[in-house]
């Protein structure tokens, strides 16, 4: 079953396009890679689908409910969670408060709220660091903070941009445990990530962009031989 269908969306910024006829589909439970050079539009493809950017034209349905066009606040009230590559956690408050604010958008008692909140912390193995302020966490663990906000509002389908993007190398393979962790719960994921070996261990479906194009869809074993991102993308990279 298809949990999101996008349609020819296009953007443009000026005279760049950002997105241009964006089309893809993702299946219910699964994983979807996004890849693609700096300023490929990856990040505005997000924007996008999350209602934070307006898109020009094009379709975007959640299950069966076309929310092109919808406010960021009632896409995330139907189930669509995000992180953000510039992660944006509030910096003066600790983590359990941090949290606890994407709780309250499914729980508004203050107490059962807190729960759930300390529930996903301890998913996410944050837990000591409850009372911690965000800024007193590493960005490994901001980047766990991020992952567990975006859970509180117990998303059915969740994007995270660049999960594993400015963290030390020791500290990916844990990130990457997590978001295999995620998919074990039902959450359908999208995930922006330049590490191809990630892509390649995480992803039922990837999707290539460039320069605001889509330029290959499919299994991560194809992607990885398809010429058109070799040239644009692989090629820079070690795509052993
Ligand atoms: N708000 C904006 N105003 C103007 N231009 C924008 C805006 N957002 C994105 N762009 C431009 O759109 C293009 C796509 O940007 P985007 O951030 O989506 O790329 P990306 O694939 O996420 O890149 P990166 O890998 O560096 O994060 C770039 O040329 C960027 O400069
Ligand atoms: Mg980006």
């Amino acid at each position: 079953m298809k949990i999101l269908s996008v349609e020819n969306l296009s953007r443009s910024f000026g005279g760049i396009k950002a997105n241009d006829n964006v089309s893809f589909s993702v299946e219910q439970g699964s994983i979807l890679g996004i890849i693609g050079p700096n300023g490929a539009g990856k990040s505005t493809l997000f924007d996008l689908i999350t209602g934070y950017t307006k898109a020009e034209s094009g379709k975007v349905q959640f299950f069966d409910k076309n929310i092109f066009g919808l406010s960021p606040d009632k896409i995330s009230n139907l189930g669509v969670g995000r992180t953000f590559q510039k992660l944006k956690p509030f910096a003066d408050q600790t983590l359990l408060e941090n949290v606890m604010i994407g709780a309250f958008v499914k729980e508004k008692n203050v107490k059962k709220a807190r729960d759930n909140a300390l529930e996903i912390i301890n998913f996410v193995d944050l837990i000591e660091k409850r009372h911690h302020f965000a800024k007193e966490l590493s960005t490994g663990q901001r980047k766990r903070l991020e992952m567990a906000r975006a859970m509180a509002i117990e998303p059915k389908l969740l994007l995270m941009d660049e999960v594993t993007g400015g963290v030390d190398q020791k500290t990916i393979p844990g990130l990457v445990e997590l978001i295999k962790k995620m998919k074990k719960t039902g959450v359908t994921i999208i995930t922006i990530e330049h590490n191809i070996n990630i892509i390649m261990e995480i992803s039922d479906n990837v999707l290539a962009l460039d320069q605001g194009k889509s330029i290959a869809f499919g299994p991560p074993r194809e992607i990885q031989k398809n010429k058109q991102v070799i040239d644009s993308y692989l090629g820079t990279f070690d795509a052993a």
